[in-house]
This record gives structure tokens, C-alpha cells and sequence, in this order.
């Protein structure tokens, strides 16, 4: 063995040492019975039966959510949703402590390696934030900055300059974004990819990836939202003066609903532009967002809202279980910031958290596809995936988690 060699193999083991180091220890006891310490245990198990079905297939599979033939979908890396898996393993990992987990969060990160290159769709935030962003965050891996700075270049090529906005989908060939006559569409799900840009400014140093992020941001905030601090779905720009051409929606019932997830968004990347930047307006449309979620006539009595607030058959209509754990997450971090009566924003998370933790949304050990939380929707314009799991609800589930343990712990 070479010097080299041995050095290499002392510093695998030291990082190894740190990364146990840096798993949290479960400070509660292990036979708590809080319903969010039963929440933790309960997707310990779930999760950890996902992956002996993973590593049973000898294959790096990444379950998303279910078939309409009840079967477990699965993705490849540059599906928008690539990234939740690997992250969910990480939230685990970090809230359990359990060390079993650290070379699988790291195996399933990996996999998404070429992701950084993606410049055909703006998710590689979602991407590679989610999986590489925790996976550093917990293992101090230097070679995944390398990789979250190639992923915000790749991401900064879809900047247009005249609009000031990331474009997010493109309207080439024969797809159905194609047929809707956009130029420039730009979705409010694409301040989630925001965050990867912050990040990559503290990484290398080069504050082009935070102007980016803030132009869209700040672009957003003009165009995106109603008075009533709802948000379209869909802005679509000019590529030669940056005018707005339309404002519309894919996901939601009508151009003019508020399609519960394109809320939560709002919500949470605003949350997060705040954190980032410090600049106030940002949590100030958060906050009226989530306002206009919490006042809304349609919000059902347990917090999980409808798919669309305006959904025409009221009650009658599907739940969005991913909408709820993003809000709840971004409600957290809300309640971290120096804002009036912090406190109530994490005990309206704490309901929501409770309603998805309860028998109504949390799925029987080894059921619902081996994910945790049942009752999500896709797209319902677009006919699929209308309740059902999604592994983002899973996600964000957990991001709420380890959230409200770290408050409690402080
Ligand atoms: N970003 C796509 C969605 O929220 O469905």
C-alpha cells in the first residue's frame, strides 16, 4: 500500500467518524410516545422497508409514488422528483442517528451524479439540493460542492437576461407546454431551485448564482401574485422585451384558482429567500400566502387542504398531502425567525404535522407502497397521480421533522 493510499484510507475513516459524530443522537428516550417520536419510529420503518426492497432488486432504484396498478414507480435521474428519495434517507439518517443509513444516503445520492449537467428543465434545484445539498450538509464530502456548483451553472444557462427569470420548462417539440403557446414559461414551484443558487454562492464565492436567484425572486414577487396573497401557477414572458404574456395554470383547476401546491411553494421559497438574503418583503409575501391559505373558507378543519382551494365539488375533492408538509416545514423555520408571535406558527405546524401523522394520512407498516403519508396529488389536469403517495410529501414530511426536534432540542 502506498503512502498515498494509506492516507486516503485514514481520511475515509475520519470522515466517517465525523459523519457519526454529526448524526444527531436521539435525545429523547426510546420509549417515547410522543405522537411526533412514533412518527420518527414509523417512518424508520417504513422507509426501511423501501429500501430492503431496493437493495433485494441488486439494482439503485428511486421510488416516487404509486400506479394507478398499484405498483411502485420509480425514476431515473433526471425526473424532477430524483432527488427526494436520497433525501428522505438523509432526514432519517439525521434523525434517527442510525448509522445503517449513511452508505445507502450516500449510494442513492450518488446515483444522481450526472443530474448536475441537466439543462433541459429547471428541477435540478429540487434535484440536487435535496441529496447532495443534505448529503454535504451531514458528511462534509468535499467533492459534492463540486458537484452543487456544476448543478447552479447548469441551472444559470436557463437565466433570460429581458425577463430576469429562470425559465422552467421548454416549449420545443411536441410536448404539452409546447402546445400551450408559452415563450418563457415560468412556474412558482421554480423558487424551490433557488435555493441551490444561495448555496453555490457560499460555496465558491461567486455571487453570480445569488443575483440570478435574487433577479427571479424579486421578478416573481412582482408578477406571480394576487392581492389576496395567492399565487398563479404559471407566468409565461417575452424572451425579447420581458413582458408578461400570460398568467395561467397546468396544475390547478383554473387560471384563476389556487392550486394548493403552487402555494405551498410560494410559501416556503419565499421562507427560504428570506433566510438567505434577509430581506424582509420576501417573508412578508410568505406570511401573506400562508394568511391567505389559513383564512381560506375551503381549508378543511384538520390543515390538509383540497388539491386546488377552488376545486368544484367541495367537499368532494381529493386532498394534497404534499401541499400540507411543505407549508408545515416552511412554518418551522418561520417560527425561528424574529417575527410576532413566533410561537403560533410552530403550533400551527405542530396541527398539521399531527393530522399527517395520524391514521387519516400515515400509511400501515409496509403499505401505501412502502411510503409514509397517503392522500397526495400529482396533476389532475393532466389525470394523474390523484391520490395517492408521493415521495416529496415523504420528503418534506420529514424536512418538518427533524425541523421541530431541532426547536425543541434548543
Ligand atoms: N413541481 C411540480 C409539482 O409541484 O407538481
Amino acid at each position: 500500500m502506498t503512502v498515498k493510499k494509506i492516507f486516503a484510507g485514514l481520511g475515509a475513516v475520519a470522515g466517517m467518524l465525523l459523519c457519526l459524530q454529526c448524526a444527531p443522537s436521539q435525545k429523547k428516550d426510546a420509549t417515547d410516545t410522543s405522537w411526533d417520536a412514533l412518527a420518527v419510529k414509523n417512518a424508520r420503518a417504513q422507509i426501511g422497508l423501501a429500501i430492503d426492497t431496493i437493495e433485494a432488486s441488486g439494482k439503485c432504484l428511486n421510488p416516487v409514488t404509486m400506479t394507478p396498478e398499484g405498483k411502485v414507480y420509480y425514476c431515473g435521474y433526471a425526473d424532477w422528483r430524483s432527488g427526494f428519495f436520497p433525501g428522505s434517507v438523509w432526514y432519517l439518517y439525521e434523525l434517527t442517528g442510525d448509522s445503517t443509513l449513511l452508505p445507502l444516503a450516500v449510494k442513492y445520492t450518488e446515483a444522481l451524479d450526472e443530474a448536475k449537467n441537466l439543462t433541459w428543465h429547471h428541477d435540478i434545484g429540487f434535484i440536487i439540493n435535496c441529496s447532495y445539498g443534505n448529503g454535504l450538509r451531514l458528511s462534509h464530502n468535499e467533492a459534492y460542492k463540486d458537484v452543487m456548483v456544476q448543478a447552479a451553472k447548469s441551472l444559470c444557462t436557463r437565466f433570460r437576461e429581458k425577463p430576469g427569470v429562470i425559465q422552467s420548462w421548454n416549449v420545443t417539440g411536441d410536448s404539452w407546454q409546447a402546445k400551450r403557446g408559452w415563450e418563457c414559461p415560468v412556474i412558482i414551484d421554480n423558487m424551490m431551485n433557488l435555493e441551490l443558487l444561495f448555496e453555490a454562492t457560499k460555496l465558491s464565492g461567486d455571487s453570480t448564482y445569488y443575483k440570478v436567484a435574487v433577479s427571479h425572486a424579486d421578478r416573481t414577487l412582482k408578477e406571480q401574485f394576487r392581492p389576496d396573497g395567492s399565487c398563479y401557477h404559471v407566468v409565461d414572458y417575452s424572451i425579447a422585451d420581458g413582458t408578461v404574456r400570460h398568467r395561467q395554470t397546468a396544475q390547478g383547476y383554473a387560471d384563476e384558482s389556487a392550486w394548493s401546491r403552487g402555494q405551498a411553494w410560494a410559501v416556503y421559497g419565499y421562507v427560504m429567500c428570506y433566510r438567505e438574503t434577509g430581506d424582509r418583503k420576501y417573508l412578508d409575501q410568505a406570511l401573506k400566502t400562508f394568511r391567505f391559505m389559513k383564512n381560506h373558507k375551503n381549508l378543511p378543519a384538520d390543515l390538509i387542504p383540497y388539491w386546488d382551494m377552488d376545486a368544484p365539488n367541495i367537499p368532494n375533492e381529493p386532498r394534497d398531502v404534499s401541499s400540507a408538509s411543505v407549508i408545515a416545514s416552511a412554518l418551522y423555520e418561520i417560527s425561528t425567525f424574529d417575527v410576532p408571535e413566533a410561537e403560533t406558527y410552530k403550533a400551527y405546524a405542530d396541527s398539521m404535522m399531527q393530522s399527517l401523522a395520524s391514521p387519516a394520512y400515515t400509511a400501515p407498516l409496509g403499505e401505501n407502497g412502502r411510503f409514509i403519508l397517503m392522500h397526495s396529488v400529482g396533476s389532475i389536469p393532466h389525470n394523474s397521480e390523484i391520490d395517492v403517495p408521493l415521495n416529496y410529501a415523504d420528503y418534506y414530511y420529514l424536512e418538518a421533522l427533524k425541523r421541530k426536534k431541532e426547536i425543541e432540542n434548543k
